[in-house]
């Protein structure tokens, strides 16, 4: 299957909560999520296995080896179209049917759909780190997006997330730490530089081609 064949499920004035061929389209400016009810991780994988999630999955390379292992499933999360399709497309051609997809947006999914203590575990594999300053607002890791983290995240799970980029790296420790849901698995400064075995996506070959040093950081629901 190439990236192309999937299409788009619907125009922009119709759009709504939909689910088809293993992709839940979640709208943007949108205000009925609850018309649709989000099934239960059982129904959709057909199992009970831990339920891992990759917030801003680009497109897909880390997570489609990840989902190699049928010991866990993992849902992908990615707001651009075009990478959805990437993403859908691998999951066609290596066969894997613990992978799902959302396309939508990374903190509308989590507060419209995923019930409290829901899911085992996130990865957050370079996050936009929005450098200019009137842009920082725009950054994932802020006190709502940590608070949804730990609504959704079982005690005991971890969030696990990689940076190259310093001023985002500050922000995600002094933000992480600042909430009481979250422990760091790392002594200070809290991440490591080097993880055997963590597996790479396109930005991490990206930022490693150009000499970037990478923070690897995972904290634990207490
Ligand atoms: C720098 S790229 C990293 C992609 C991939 N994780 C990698 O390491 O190659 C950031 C990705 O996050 C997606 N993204 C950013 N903010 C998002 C959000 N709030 N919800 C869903 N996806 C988001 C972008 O579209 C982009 O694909």
């Amino acid at each position: 299957m190439r990236p192309q064949d999937l299409k788009s499920p619907y125009r922009w004035a119709d759009r709504k909560p939909l689910l088809e061929d293993r992709v839940f389209y979640v709208p943007d400016y949108y205000d009925n999520h609850k018309e649709l009810i989000f099934p239960e991780w059982k129904t959709i994988f057909g199992n009970d296995n831990p339920v891992i999630i990759e917030y801003c999955t680009g497109n897909g390379t880390w997570l489609a080896e990840k989902a190699k292992d049928p010991s866990k499933n993992w849902v992908a999360v990615e707001w651009r179209f075009e990478r959805v399709r990437k993403i859908w497309s691998k999951m066609k051609n290596y066969a894997l049917p613990n992978l799902f997809i959302i396309s939508g947006e990374a903190q509308t999914f989590s507060r419209e759909y995923l019930p409290e203590a829901s899911i085992d575990g996130v990865y957050i594999n370079f996050p936009d780190p929005w450098p200019k300053d009137k842009h920082s607002k725009n950054r994932l890791f802020q006190q709502p997006f940590i608070e949804e983290l730990a609504r959704t995240i079982k005690p005991g799970g971890t969030i696990t997330v990689v940076t190259d980029d310093p001023p985002y790296s500050e922000q995600i420790s002094r933000e992480m730490l600042a909430h009481p849901a979250w422990k760091s698995d790392f002594p200070s400064p809290y991440y490591v530089t080097e993880w055997e075995g963590y597996g790479t996506s396109y930005f991490d070959t990206l930022w490693r081609e150009k000499g970037k040093v990478i923070h690897y950081f995972q904290f634990r629901r207490q």
